[in-house]
This record gives C-alpha cells, structure tokens and sequence, in this order.
C-alpha cells in the first residue's frame, strides 16, 4: 500500500475515476485520500460515496496531502495556482493530468520547485481500462504516479517529448473507436436493425476485438489476416476501405490531433 497521502483537486470525471481505481485496488488506504473541489458539494459527495476524506478548502488539502493529484480543467489551472502557491511547500509533489500542460508550465504556474509527474490517462479509466503515460524526473514521484494510475488501468513511461504523440494516438484514442462503433451502429440501423440491436452487435464486437488483441501474441496487423479469408466477405470490405484510403485518412486525422495538442501546449500561457 502507498504510504504517501494524496490530495485530489477536481471531483470530476476523470479524477474520481483514479481515484475509485485506487481504491478498488486497495492502492492507498481510504484515510491516505483527500479530495477537494471548487464546489464543496462535489467533493463532500464523492467523499461520502466513497469513503475519503474532504478537505473544505485547497489550503486544508496542501496541509494534510504530500502528492496533489492536479484534475481540474487545463484553464483553471492559473486561478487555483495563483490563488494557493503559498500553500506549496517542500515535501509536497504534484501528479497532473492538466491535457497540453507540460511539467515546466506547472512549475510555472506555482512558481516553486517541487517534483512534477505529467500524466496522461484516457476515459478507459472510468472502468479500470485507461492507458496512462506518465513522465517525471524525479524516480520517487514517477513511481507513486506508476502506481496510483495502476488502479485505473495500464501505465507506460515515455519521455514528455512524446506527449503530443500520445494525446494523440491513446488520449483522444477512445472516441475513434466510438466512431469506428458508431458507424457499424448506423449501417445496421439503416440496414433496418433496431437501434439497440444494432449497437449491441457493434459494442460487444469491439469489446471481443479488443480482449481477443490484448491477448494475442502477434501484432493486430496478424489478427486482421488470419480472419481475412480470401474472396471472402471481410476482405470485400477491407478492399474497399483500402481503395478509398481509409488508412491514409486515418493517419491524417491523428497528424491533425498531435498538431492541436502541440498548438494547445504551445498557446498556453502557464
Ligand atoms: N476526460 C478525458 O478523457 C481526459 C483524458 C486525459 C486527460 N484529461 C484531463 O483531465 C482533467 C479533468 O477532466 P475531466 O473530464 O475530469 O473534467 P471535469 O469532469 O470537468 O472535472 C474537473 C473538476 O474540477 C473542478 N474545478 C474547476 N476549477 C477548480 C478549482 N479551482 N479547484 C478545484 N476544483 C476545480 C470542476 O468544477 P466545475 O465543473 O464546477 O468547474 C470539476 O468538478 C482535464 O485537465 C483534462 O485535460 C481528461
């Protein structure tokens, strides 16, 4: 279990989400958690559900955590850093899933030196599936951060210059597979299915794809072959989607991703 207290701040989504995972996965004792948001309200509910503790105000939470768990919104950071950098002090290290904030605009915003993990989980969280990438310097923080993300799904170490790359390809990833979902959905709605059957057939088939790739010991390249039979019907569609370039749209649709996040990051003024 991890001995460090951690203070979360946003009783959103996705903080909630890490913090069920903790939980879940007896990570961190109940009393280790803290949880503050802008609205008390939020936070006394989550507390209650469960079974942390509030804090009433960000000063109460620098006191009683060492590791702030930072999930407001990106635009919310410079109010609430301004407001409480005096409450930072040596000892206390930051986790921050601030998307397009790098490690030095948190810095910034803070003004002080104290070790920072960038994090970058994705909505799989919300059910323990989340692919979180971290980065940080200093070995202790990273290896909180490791294991605090461990309870809402999988967690890989890349280098921060790789963010951009990774919001990209596993942080905006769940909503392409929503559309890839959603298409199979509407062409059997159109095709005269009822909605719910529709999509019960396009979800529970993106579920079995994705265990089924999980599981495999070979590249899902492999996977996709070895039920392509010839002249048959799933290579018909691939076919098509190969002549219409299906691939080549894809790969541009990800290169505008990684160019908004770059941008984002780069208009920030943290
Ligand atoms: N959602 C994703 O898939 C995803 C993936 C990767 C990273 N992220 C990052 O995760 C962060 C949170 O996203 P989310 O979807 O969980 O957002 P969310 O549901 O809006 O949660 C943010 C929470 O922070 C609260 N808040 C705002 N200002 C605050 C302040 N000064 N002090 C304390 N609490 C404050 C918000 O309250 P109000 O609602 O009243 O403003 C809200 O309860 C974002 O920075 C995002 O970039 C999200």
């Amino acid at each position: 279990m991890m001995k460090q207290t951690i203070g979360l701040v946003g009783a959103g989504n996705m903080g909630t989400a890490i913090l069920e995972g903790v939980l879940k996965e007896r990570i961190a004792a109940p009393r280790k958690l803290w949880v503050y948001d802008k609205v008390a309200a939020k936070a006394k509910l989550f507390a209650r559900k469960a079974g942390v503790r509030q804090a009433v105000t960000a000063e109460e939470l620098f006191q009683r955590a060492e590791v702030i768990l930072l999930a407001m919104k990106p635009q919310d950071l410079p109010a609430f850093a301004a407001e409480n950098r005096e409450f930072v002090k040596p000892g206390h290290s930051f986790v921050s899933i601030l998307a397009g904030i790098s490690t030095a605009g948190i810095l910034r915003a803070f003004g002080k030196k104290v070790p920072v993990v960038r994090a970058m989980p994705n909505l799989g969280a919300k059910v323990g599936e989340s692919m979180t990438v971290v980065c940080g310097r200093d070995k202790k923080s990273l290896s909180c951060a490791v294991k605090l993300f461990f309870g809402c799904g999988k967690v890989l170490c890349l280098p921060e210059n790789r963010f951009d790359l990774v919001t990209a390809v596993s942080g905006s990833g769940p909503a392409y597979f929503f559309h890839l979902m959603e298409l199979l959905e509407g062409f059997g709605v159109r095709q005269g299915l009822p909605r719910e059957v529709a999509a019960a057939l396009a979800v529970q088939t993106g579920v079995g794809a994705a265990l089924l790739a999980r599981g495999a010991d070979v590249p899902c390249a492999v996977l996709r072959q070895r039920v392509t039979s010839k002249k048959g019907t799933t290579e018909a569609a691939l076919k098509v989607l190969k002549r219409g370039n299906f691939g080549g749209i894809f790969q541009r649709g990800l290169s505008a991703a990684m160019a908004r996040s770059r941008a984002l990051r780069q208009r920030k003024t943290v």
